[in-house]
């Protein structure tokens, strides 16, 4: 008898608990296949354990007539989910999931408590990207995306209660980061640090989610060829950092063009005809634009822009364009946004210019046809690309392993196979470029030649 009370409660414990499971990316095909594959063993494993469990794709479920914008940033795609479930794990659609450890989880967390838990990052030294910590409390923790976290129904429900016609950020930066602040404002809810099943690093049997990244299947597909480099620099830099780059990433480049406002055949760089600015260098990338099309990108699939102060293995950038399809009309970039709002009606994606931007041939045709030319010089360029992406339906792919700032700007754990960082104050860019960008036996293979 006893034993059968228990039994149902048990029972009707797993009838009501219910999940949602949210997973974020690009607004590009290769995410909505991934979410797809990973909706279908979700439900599998859901059904098991005789779970309701739904799946949404952040990026690609959520449009009526158009996409919304800056579902990337959570708590929007929050505010369009269709439902609230007793729990919601939000992840990326690269993230590996295993529901099947999820009810050990909820044995010790009540849905009725306010949960936050996830992979806790901590910053090592302010840094820029999180304005240095300013609205930040001591030693403050923030959720590493990759490695997936969970809100509690209590959670998401004073989530929903903000006021949805209200501006949402100025500038998102980092998602992560600013969702946390988010809660720790809104409700002075901290992240609880539960490594055991939100995983990246060791492994362990009780991970529900996993931080992973995708590798091409195959590899070395993409030759030299394919990859057309150009750097934005200007007279004043000709020495000290193009010197830098020649000695590291650019040596692997077999297609790279040194953009500047004077031609020096020793080094060499041409001389875009464009005077230098202080800022923006809005029409220096748009001069860019019109020189890959007009006969230097010629043959190349792919161009790459970058600073004449961004640090890159070549190697992985290339590995990383496997997984894309140069036919299509993309951007790859550090994904930031300007200007959203929680119902997602305003605002817009770009590709923040000094971890490196990556466009398709067909993506640097159509936002010449959209902006032929930049409105003042001096506008930011990499805003200029995602404003005019936007009305020229570009998606701004996101790769986190491109980065914006220098390695010490980022928590450890998120730094994994880093393509790009950005920003040589402070630094020895080339010891940087060894400790980071590195992999032994490239370096092994480097000092033997
Ligand atoms: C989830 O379970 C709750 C009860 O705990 C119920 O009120 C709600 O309707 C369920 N939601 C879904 C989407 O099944
Ligand atoms: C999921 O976790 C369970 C329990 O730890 C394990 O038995 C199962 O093999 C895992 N599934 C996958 C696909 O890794």
């Amino acid at each position: 008898m006893q034993l059968l009370i228990i039994l149902s409660i048990l029972l009707s414990l797993c009838d009501t608990e219910n999940l949602t499971v949210l997973l974020v990316g690009s607004r590009y095909k290769l995410t909505e296949q991934r979410v797809m594959e990973r909706r279908k063993q979700i439900l599998a494993d859901c059904e098991i354990l005789k779970l309701s469990c739904s799946v949404f794709d952040a990026l690609n479920d959520f449009s009526t007539e158009s996409y919304p914008q800056g579902m990337w940033t959570i708590v929007p795609a929050i505010m369009k989910l269709p439902f609230i479930s007793d729990w919601i794990i939000i992840a990326e659609d690269t993230s590996e999931i295993n529901i099947s450890n999820l009810p050990k989880f909820f044995e010790s967390e009540p849905s009725s408590d306010m949960v936050f838990s996830g992979f806790a990052l901590q910053d090592r030294d302010p840094t820029i990207i999180h304005h240095f910590g300013m609205n930040a409390p001591e030693n403050f923790q923030y959720p590493l995306f990759s490695a997936g976290f969970i809100l509690s129904k209590s959670v998401v429900e004073i989530i929903r209660k903000v006021d949805i016609n209200d501006r949402w950020s100025g500038f998102a930066i980092d998602a992560k980061y600013e969702f946390a602040q988010f809660l720790h404002k809104w409700e002075n809810l901290r992240l609880h640090h539960h490594p055991d099943y939100f995983c990246c690093g060791d492994t362990i049997d009780s991970c529900i989610v996993k931080c992973s990244i995708p590798f091409p299947k195959t590899s070395n597909s993409i030759s030299d060829s394919e990859v057309h480099v150009m750097v934005k620099t200007f007279e004043g830099h000709h020495v000290n950092r193009l010197e830098v780059l020649k000695n590291t990433w650019a040596s692997d480049v077999s297609r790279i063009e040194y953009c500047s406002d004077k031609e020096d055949p020793a080094i060499p760089t041409i001389n875009l005809g464009v005077d230098n600015t202080d800022r923006g260098h809005c029409a220096k990338t748009w001069e860019i634009f019109r020189r890959f099309l007009g006969s230097s990108g010629n043959g190349a699939k792919w161009l790459v822009v970058a600073d004449d102060d961004t640090l890159m293995n070549f190697k992985r950038l290339k590995q990383m364009l496997e997984l894309y399809d140069s036919g299509d009309k993309i951007i790859i970039g550090e994904r930031y946004g300007y200007g959203f709002s929680l119902n997602g009606d305003s605002g817009y994606d770009y590709p923040t210019g000094g971890s490196g931007m990556i466009f398709t041939r067909s993506a640097v045709e159509s936002l010449l046809a959209q902006c032929p030319s930049c409105i003042a010089n001096t506008d930011p360029d990499d805003m200029t690309i995602g404003i005019c992406a936007l009305t020229a339906g570009i998606p701004i792919v996101h790769e986190s392993r491109l980065h914006q700032a220098r390695p010490l700007d980022y928590a450890p754990e998120y730094i994994k196979y880093p393509i790009s960082f950005h920003k040589f104050t402070d630094i020895d860019p080339i010891s940087v470029y060894y400790e980071y960008l590195v992999e032994l036996e490239e370096y092994n293979h480097k000092s033997e030649l």
